[in-house]
């Protein structure tokens, strides 16, 4: 049974004051059925940790470096986010991969270095609006996958969202005929390059404009095994219904 995974993703926002927020989560009674995640602005992550203490939420990061030390300006390595206590990373979220340019090749390197430094890689797959009108969704998510995910994967270190970039932001969200054709065509990807037993482990969560009001449709779809929110993680007013909603699919 793969356990389900609600997770948060701060993007550029948050302050040491918007820290508060983490602890009403640490005080949500299904944090012992799911597991939840938060992953705020690099700067935060130390005195998040600190903050939640022995709560049962665990704090990620957004990005990290392939290297794991060097002459990269501005970057930070997997092992530097280990050092301060995150377990997790989002890696090739489209918006890096838009904005920064990042390849599914380039996402694979930061995957090992994460996996390498005992860190879970989160690794975001998804087809832009113009992609999927032109029908062709499942070829890109199928390149995006076997290119980003890298050899020696497993249950425990990997985590694939589905986050078409349509969605994201918009509240626009798929049919849930349509998340699940998806979810179903990773999962059995995942099962032919792993073999059964590791493909079934990796948990698959949807992201895109994740909301209280449509969390419980999307959660009873094959193969969503959580979400990775954005907007309605900012506050733990919108985050914990959608927690709640995880657990009780
Ligand atoms: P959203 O973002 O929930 O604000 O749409 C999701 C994401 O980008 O991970």
């Amino acid at each position: 049974m793969r356990r389900k995974l609600a997770a948060g993703n701060w993007k550029m926002n948050g302050d040491k004051v918007a820290l508060a927020e983490l602890d009403t989560l640490a005080n949500t009674p299904e944090a012992t059925e799911i597991d939840i995640l938060v992953c705020p602005p690099a700067t935060l992550i130390d005195a998040a940790v600190t903050r939640l203490g022995t709560a049962p939420v665990a704090v990620g990061a957004q990005d990290c470096h392939a290297e794991t030390t060097g002459a990269y300006t501005g970057d930070l390595s997997a092992a530097m986010l280990a050092d301060v206590g995150a377990t997790a990373v989002i890696l090739g979220h489209s918006e890096r991969r838009a904005l920064h340019h990042e390849t599914s090749e380039a996402i694979r390197e930061k995957a090992r270095a994460a996996q390498a430094q005992g860190l879970m890689a989160i690794i975001c797959l998804g087809e832009s609006e113009f992609q999927r009108e032109a029908t062709n969704t499942l070829d890109i998510i199928g390149a995006q996958l076997s290119l980003s995910v890298p050899d020696g994967s497993t249950g425990l270190n990997l985590v694939v969202a589905y986050e078409p970039v349509w969605a994201i932001g918009t509240g626009r969200v798929p049919h849930p005929d349509q998340i699940g054709e998806v979810h179903d065509f990773i999962r059995a990807r995942l099962e032919r390059r792993f073999g059964a037993g590791v493909g079934r482990s990796v948990r698959l969560l949807y992201g895109g404009s994740v909301k209280p009001a449509n969390a419980a449709d999307i959660f009873a779809v094959s193969n969503v095994d959580g979400a990775l929110v954005g907007g309605a993680s900012l506050t733990a007013g919108d985050f914990r219904p959608i927690i709640s909603a995880l657990a009780q699919a």
